[in-house]
């Protein structure tokens, strides 16, 4: 049975390739996905990104029964989403948080993140090439 990983992205990271790129790198995010999908073929990966909270919480509770792994870049709900942490300890399957800049080495607000503790994994830094390592790390987890 092909497992279905879903990659879930926040607000503003369908702009990334333009948007900020000193920060977030000049690659365009949703093609490398695209481009995931080719290269993992053994996996369903699906790819969903909104720009509002409330669109990520239903589509993180529409998934449930039908996910054996989330790749999650909550963006800037990853400091603020009470909310969004609830929705995904609806979960039982792995969870990795991804992050193309490192939070850590930025604005103060941008260090607590509201999911770190309910995460399986977590990769930043990496730009667009981070989801890859999600995923390699995502296989592993899955084949436990
Ligand atoms: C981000 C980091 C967040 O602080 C920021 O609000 C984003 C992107 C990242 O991928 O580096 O939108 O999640």
């Amino acid at each position: 049975m092909t497992l279905v990983i879903h990659i879930i992205n926040g607000p503003n990271l369908n702009l990334i390739g333009s948007r900020e790129p000193q920060v977030y790198g000049s690659d365009y995010l949703l093609p490398f996905l695209e481009n995931l999908k080719a290269e993992f073929t053994s996996f369903d990966i699906r790819i969903f990104q909104s720009n509002h909270e409330g669109e990520l919480i239903d589509y993180i509770q529409t998934i449930i029964g039908d996910c054996d792994g989330i790749m999650i870049n909550p963006a800037a709900f990853t400091h603020t989403s009470v909310a969004i942490r609830d929705a995904l300890r609806l979960h039982r399957c792995p969870i990795i948080e991804v992050h193309l800049s490192d939070p850590k080495r930025r604005e103060e607000f941008r260090h607590h993140s509201m999911i770190r503790d309910l995460v399986w994994s977590h990769i930043e830094g990496l730009g667009v090439e981070g989801y890859r390592v999600a995923m390699l790390r995502m296989a592993e987890l899955v084949a436990k």
